[in-house]
């Protein structure tokens, strides 16, 4: 018997690391049913509370009776149309580069870019927390494959010693599931003073960092040729979907001839486009967006941490409670859950053997008083939990 899988399954159950896929049965927003069950989300990566704003949806709505539904054909036949060439244009614009390609998700961006720049006889050289996409796609690369410690560009320096070929490092601007975001200035430097690239997946920072939402290199003030590569995602601070590489006239005119995952595949509706543009519009122009966000995290990094709680090194939306060991981050998830609270426990293999946690991610759509009770929830659940087994 080839495929055991019922085996597999209960393994993976038996490790308190089975996935289930809760089922959201109202838009976005603080307050949602899921599985039937009124809750307060607190995991959603909305963090501008633009996924179900009525002009995006205006938008959207909009553009379906202008473009029609569906993008026909890939970019490079006849499925690149006007929308998708303006949020290209938009896109350029906010985060400072030449140029921008937009790729219908991250996963497929990532994948793109890297595969699109080195091959077998190059290195590439990544944080070892980077999201799960950016690790794939390094394997996929056929290029030599390296981590370096979490954000320490000595670790990167000393990686670096040993590369062939071109050289591409690559980083999470705000680091997915821990919320922390990289010393891009020493990164950057690090790689260039090896003639590396560096390349920066911002998926989490773009739109919620930087006075206009440029995210991390404009947080920084990095310049296309110290972040020659610069990946976002729109599916988040955005609220729409779809991703772009952004960077000069040479790279992404390299992306549209040999990045296969922009090549080999339907442009995404231009609908979508018409929204993404409205949306952009948002984030850029209402910088108002960005400050309750701040200040919800003014509030519960304090709260959290008179509980008790293990917090992480993170100013950013993400907010991870650290708790350890998988069985008991579900059993806080589920306490949270009978009170009325989302928060999503996230287990091995997305985050390290040993470190499971709640995943707290704050925006800019619930109020005050439903952080304060998140934190009066915490506060009842943390200690009813028990000790993890020897
Ligand atoms: C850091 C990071 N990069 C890339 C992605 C993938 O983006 P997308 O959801 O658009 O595929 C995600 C999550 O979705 C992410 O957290």
């Amino acid at each position: 018997m080839a495929f055991d899988l019922r085996a597999r399954l209960e393994q993976r159950r038996a490790a308190d690391l089975y996935r289930q896929r809760p089922l959201l049965q109202t838009p976005q927003g603080p307050q949602v049913v899921v599985d039937g069950q009124p809750l307060l989300a607190f995991c959603s990566n909305d963090y501008l509370g633009l996924a179900n704003h009525p002009e995006v949806i205006a938008a959207w709505r909009a553009g379906a009776e202008r473009w029609g539904v569906g993008g026909g054909a890939s970019h490079l036949v006849i499925g690149h149309s006007t929308p998708h060439h303006e949020v290209e244009e938009a896109l350029a614009e906010l985060t400072g580069r030449p140029r921008a390609l937009l790729f219908t998700t991250g996963y497929m961006a990532n994948l793109g870019a890297l595969t699109a720049l080195v091959g077998q006889g190059d290195t590439v050289l990544q944080d070892r927390l980077n999201h799960a996409s950016l690790l794939d796609a390094g394997l996929l690369s056929g290029a030599r494959f390296n981590r370096y410690l979490h954000n320490d560009a000595n670790s990167l320096a000393s990686r670096l010693e040993k590369a062939v070929g071109n050289t591409l490092v690559v980083t999470d601007g705000v680091f997915s599931m821990d919320g922390d975001i990289a010393d891009l200035p020493a990164l950057a430097a690090t790689a260039k003073s090896r003639d590396a690239w560096l390349m920066v997946d911002d998926a989490h920072g773009f739109g919620t960092l930087g006075h206009n939402g440029g995210g991390i290199v404009e947080h920084f003030g990095l310049s296309t040729e110290q972040v020659p590569v610069l990946i976002g995602t729109l599916g988040k601070a955005c609220g729409t979907a779809g991703a772009f590489v952004a960077g000069s006239e040479e790279l992404i005119e390299c992306l549209i001839q040999f990045a296969r995952p922009y090549i080999y595949t339907t442009s995404q509706p231009p609908a979508l486009a018409c929204a993404t543009l409205r949306s952009l519009q948002l984030l850029r122009h209402e910088h108002w967006r960005r400050e309750p966000l701040a200040a919800l995290i003014q509030q519960f990094r304090p709260g959290a941490e008179q509980i008790g709680l293990q917090l992480m090194d993170s100013f950013t939306a993400i907010q991870p409670i650290l708790i350890g060991d998988s069985a008991r981050a579900l059993r806080l998830s589920q306490m949270l859950r009978e009170r009325g609270l989302l928060v999503t426990a996230i287990r091995p293999p997305t985050v390290p053997a040993g470190s499971a946690r709640l995943r707290v991610t704050l925006s800019a759509a619930p109020s005050a008083a439903q952080v304060q009770l998140l934190l009066e929830a915490l506060a009842d659940c943390y200690p009813l939990l028990e000790p993890a087994d020897a």
